[in-house]
Formats: structure tokens, sequence, C-alpha cells
């Protein structure tokens, strides 16, 4: 083993601490769905509506990240489960510094998202599925990455030729095919207030 002569230190500043003093419930606001699903759009605008609210958050983001933590990984299985692994491990830390963690990565396997959510604790980890159907997704292909993989361009696009494992019992479930943004983000705020993450 790599690590087998370090010792966990314990800190004095606890997230109990940073909690109190930050008057929030830290947690991981995982966003999961497909490539121009809506995941950023929604995650950008709740982070907005927590920060107008003075919440202490933060935003990691698949097409920034990729640009620096994980610039060395690919779309194969292998790379996409070290991404979210990665990822799930920075989650931890941010849980642990009191801060609200929004993630929006397509983190298409169900046990890569098991694996993040048993980092932190039962009730800090809260999945949400944007339900774009395919089709929708392709219609709007903002990037116009489904057509180079529709033209077999890109490999290992997920949804055309790599599989996307839909949650069975994500947290929270946003149909967003034609409804409005305003709704979706009402929807993530009231859960953050009726389980006492946030103050209403
Ligand atoms: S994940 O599968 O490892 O979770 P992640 O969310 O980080 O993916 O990155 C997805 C983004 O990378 C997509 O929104 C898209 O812009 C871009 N991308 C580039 N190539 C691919 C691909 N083969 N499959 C999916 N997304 C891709």
């Amino acid at each position: 083993m790599k690590n087998e002569n370090i010792v966990w230190h314990d800190q004095h500043v606890t997230k109990e601490k940073r909690e109190m003093l930050l008057k929030q419930k830290a947690c991981v606001l995982w966003f999961t769905g497909l490539s121009g699903s809506g995941k950023s759009t929604i995650a950008n605008a709740v982070e907005n509506e927590l920060f107008k609210r003075g919440c202490r958050t933060y935003l990691l983001d698949g097409d920034n990240v990729r640009h620096g933590l994980t610039k060395d990984l690919g779309f194969s299985q292998h790379d996409r489960i070290e991404n979210i692994r990665r990822i799930g491990e920075v989650s931890k830390l941010f849980v642990d510094s009191g801060t609200i963690i929004l993630t929006a990565f397509i983190s298409p396997f169900i046990v890569d998202r098991l694996i993040a959510r048993n980092l932190v604790a039962e009730n800090e980890f809260i999945e949400i599925f944007v339900d774009t159907p395919l089709e929708i997704c392709e219609q709007r292909d903002p990037k116009g990455l489904y057509k180079k993989a529709r033209n077999g361009e890109i490999k290992d696009f997920t949804g055309i030729d790599s599989p996307y494992e839909k949650p069975k019992n994500a947290e929270i479930c946003i149909k967003n095919n034609n409804s409005n943004l305003e709704e979706n983000i009402n929807v993530i705020i009231k859960y953050l207030i009726e389980n006492g993450y946030i103050n209403a």
C-alpha cells in the first residue's frame, strides 16, 4: 500500500463549527443527466439563487473541471470512472468545509454515483436527475457534439455509443424537456429549505 504510514490528524475547526458559522447545512447537489440535458444551466441558476440568499456555495462543472483537475482524462469507461471518483473526493472536501457544493457531470454509471454518495453522510448527498430525453438533447445539441458523434467524429459519446444509466432513486427528478428554469430552481430551493439545509 502506498499510504500505510499516513495517520489521520484531527482538526480543531470541524464541519459542524463551520456550518454554524455559515448558518447552513453542507451537502452535495449532484446533477446527473445526458450532455445537453440542462444540468449546467440549472446548477448555475440554483447556485445564483443560493448566493443571493447568502449561502456559501461552489459549482464544479464537467466542461470546466476537464480543463484542469481532470484534463488528463478522456471519455473511456475507465476515464469517466476516474473523473467521477475525483469529483466525489473533491465534493467530500467541500462538504467538510461547510459548503453547498453543486456538481454538473454526466456521471453515467449508477455505481460511480453510489461511490460518490457513500463518501459523505447519508443526508449530505442529493442526487438530481435532469431527465431530458435523448431526442431533445440531440435536437438542442448546443455544442454540435451529437452531430459529430452521429458522424463518427467522436467516439464513446453518451447516449450514442456509450451508455447512460438512469438513477432509480434520485432525491429530485427534473423533467426538463419543456419546463421553465424558474420552476426547476424553485423545486430545488424548496427541497433545501424543507429539509433544513438552508433557511427560508
Ligand atoms: S462524465 O461522463 O465523465 O461525467 P463530463 O460531465 O465530465 O462527463 O463531461 C461531459 C461533457 O464533455 C459533455 O457535456 C460534452 O460537452 C463533452 N464531451 C466531449 N466528448 C464527450 C463524450 N464522448 N461523451 C460525452 N460528453 C463528451
